[in-house]
């Protein structure tokens, strides 16, 4: 027997259907925000995601999904949704154009993690991109979004905040921070020693409970901002703050993507275990530039399908369209035919088998049906059906006409 690969899922019924429902409700509440729907290949040039998700991040070292194709071209599974947006709008020239854009997508992502509980190499994201605007308030206004759709959901959340500065006050704080871990290099991990020449703002992440000890004492960038980014900080935490968004400010958050600046943001969930992240996001102004684009600030943010299904409470089922059935063998085209032409407008559950009326009756409660229809000996004769609603329990005889 084959089975999945090992951190990769099938999702059949009940779960499909928790699935379909985040995806409903996320995509409704992003239309309503201005974004329109955006597909992108699975499949990249591993060049795209070494230059956005960064060259010493995580995710390009050690996760990827990599391999030459035939035509021996180096591309990969995409890892996370954003690097693929941002080169569709450069290649569709939409940097050149002065409007804004918005775009939301789900789909598969592609991560060579070791597998757990909440932790996949084939998962889910709801993400959603906007471009071309630099203000705020368009960060308050995301983080505005994904909250409305955890309490569409029926999620509770914690919401984590932190600025990554820009290029004005991340660099003399970058090395600040080079200067404290240097000295303090013998007491924290492998991985933090590495990152200090690779990535050292990385360090302030590791979830070592050593090196986080070690780093209470480390400079802060929230600290050290510049103007600008300070009063941006302060004008997202006012609005949070009006808008009675609980969110706690957490020095330490840098992402695992290297493409950050100024906000970032992570939605945890202390109901799921270890890995609680369930959403994350924040600014990207360079990204577009960087990817040989123009100029073009941008913000944006991706749900974890997988790991927001273990909390969604999913909306009562409700009744809904037909099941048919015979009860007479020879009325079993009759049904069918029925119900092909019904199919134009309703859900139909079909019985090919000619059975009695209480094995019938047992199917309609399995199909969830607001009506039961059937047609026996009479009815064939008479061009009638039997008709019953389930919720108001009204039974008729309906010519087959007038249905
Ligand atoms: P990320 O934080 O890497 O951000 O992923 C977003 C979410 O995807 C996480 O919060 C988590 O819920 C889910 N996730 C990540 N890895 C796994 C995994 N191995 N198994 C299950 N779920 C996982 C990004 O990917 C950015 N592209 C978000 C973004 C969009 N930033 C700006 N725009």
């Amino acid at each position: 027997m084959i089975n999945p690969l090992r951190g990769m899922k099938d999702l059949t019924f009940e779960e499909a259907a928790r699935f379909n429902h985040i995806i409903k409700t996320a995509s409704t509440i992003a239309q309503r925000y201005g974004y329109g729907y955006i597909e992108t290949p699975i499949l990249e040039e591993t060049a795209l995601f070494k230059r956005s998700v960064g060259d010493s991040s995580d995710i390009v070292t050690k996760e990827m999904y990599q391999f030459e194709d035939k035509g021996g071209n180096d591309v990969c599974m995409r890892p996370e949704g954003t690097a693929g947006v941002v080169r569709a709008f450069i290649s569709a020239k939409l940097d050149r154009q002065p409007v804004k854009q918005k775009f939301y997508y789900y789909g598969p992502m592609f991560r060579y993690e070791r597998p757990q509980k909440g932790r996949l190499r084939e998962f889910h994201q709801f993400g959603c991109e906007s471009f071309g605007e630099g203000s705020v308030y368009e960060d308050f206004t995301v983080i505005t979004m994904i909250s409305q759709i955890f309490e569409a959901l029926g999620i509770g959340y914690d919401l984590k905040i932190n600025s990554l500065g820009c290029p004005e006050c991340m660099p003399p704080y970058r090395n600040n921070l080079v200067g404290f871990l240097t000295d303090i290099k013998s007491d924290l991990c492998e991985d933090c020693n590495r990152r200090i020449d690779t990535n050292p703002i990385r360090v302030l992440d590791c979830k070592n409970e050593k090196c986080q000890s070690m780093l209470a004492t480390s400079p802060k960038l929230i600290n050290n901002l510049c103007d600008a980014c300070n009063t941006d900080f302060k004008k997202l935490t006012a609005m949070l703050d009006n808008a009675g968004i609980a969110y706690e400010v957490d020095t330490n958050l840098v992402r695992g993507l290297d493409y950050y600046n100024k906000t970032a943001f992570e939605f945890v969930s202390s109901e799921i275990g270890a890995q609680s992240a369930i959403a994350g996001g924040g600014r990207y102004d360079r990204l577009v530039e960087y990817l040989d684009g123009k100029p073009t600030p941008a913000v944006g943010f991706a749900i974890g399908i997988e790991r927001i299904m273990e909390l969604v409470k999913m909306p009562e089922l409700q009744r809904e369209g037909y099941y048919m059935g015979a009860m007479v063998p020879e009325a079993i085209e009759k049904v069918i035919a029925l119900a092909n032409t019904k199919r134009k407008r309703d859900k139909v559950t079909v019985e090919y088998t000619s059975k009695g009326f209480k094995s019938h009756m047992k199917g309609v409660d399995k199909s969830n049906a607001r009506y039961a229809l059937l047609i026996g000996e009479d009815e064939l004769k008479n061009g009638t059906v039997w008709l019953k609603d389930m919720e108001s329990k009204e039974e008729k005889t309906v010519l087959v006409d007038d249905l």
